[in-house]
């Protein structure tokens, strides 16, 4: 399997770095980011890139993929309801409409979050927008489209978030992440569980579109 991967600096894309670097089946993986993962290893190659609005310098080389995990996201705290919207359904849907264009064989895979409004008409602004850019991914000519909604992820292996105060958080709170995730992993997962589901998803399809952290946890 050759993978696309964006977002892979942060928490949840670093997760899905190491597992694919570590899978057999994984053949190779692009990382296509901002900033540089600072890893090297024989099935990794990255692109830095700087306009996430528009691919068309770099379009040739995002051919060829069978599967694409789109990790890059931000936290609705402290942003303008335009600038979230802006950051999570114009990027996502820039990315993947040019990756459906040129990989009409591939499996996309978007890390939305537990609680998304697939209704887009709820009171909570950032479940709207997410519910908004599912809807829209999942009507785009891919091979398939999986919505993963972890809840809580505990960080593990050394990674860490690129979001100062989900990282402090996380620390804090690590003895208690670890207790819920042993007896309610309906609402937590790790790192690790989400990047193998996004492998095993992407390689062997799973029964419905949109896969909560129970399922994440079960794949
Ligand atoms: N962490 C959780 O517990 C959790 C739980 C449920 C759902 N999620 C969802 O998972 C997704 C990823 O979260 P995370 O925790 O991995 O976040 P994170 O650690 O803050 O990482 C965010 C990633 O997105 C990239 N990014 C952010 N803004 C960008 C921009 N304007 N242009 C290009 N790249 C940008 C970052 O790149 P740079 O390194 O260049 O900044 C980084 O790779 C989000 O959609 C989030 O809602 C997370």
């Amino acid at each position: 399997m050759k993978v696309i991967l964006f977002g892979a600096t942060g928490m949840v894309g670093q997760g899905c770095l190491r597992e694919c670097l570590l899978d057999s089946g994984v053949e190779s993986v692009l990382a296509v980011g901002r900033s540089a993962t600072g890893q090297r290893h024989a099935k990794l190659c990255e692109i830095l890139h700087d306009d996430f609005l528009d691919y068309s310098a770099i379009e040739s080389e995002l051919e060829g993929f069978d599967a694409c995990f789109f990790c890059l996201g931000v936290s609705s705290l402290g942003i303008s309801e335009e600038r979230y919207r802006h950051l999570t359904y114009d990027l996502t849907m820039a990315a993947a409409k040019t990756l459906s264009r040129r990989n009409p064989n591939m499996v996309f895979i978007y890390v939305t979050g537990a609680g998304t409004d697939s209704t887009e008409r709820g009171r909570s602004m950032w479940a709207r927008i997410k519910g908004k850019t599912e809807n829209d991914l999942l009507k785009l000519p891919f091979k398939a489209a999986y919505m993963f909604r972890p809840a809580g992820i505990q960080p593990l292996h050394g990674i860490r978030s690129r979001t100062a105060w989900v990282q402090a958080l996380y620390v804090a709170a690590a003895p208690l992440l670890a207790l819920l995730g042993r007896v309610a992993p309906k609402y937590m997962t790790t790192t690790e569980q989400v990047g193998r589901a996004m492998i095993r998803v992407a390689r062997d399809g799973y029964p419905k579109p949109v896969l909560e952290s129970e399922d994440i946890n079960r794949v």
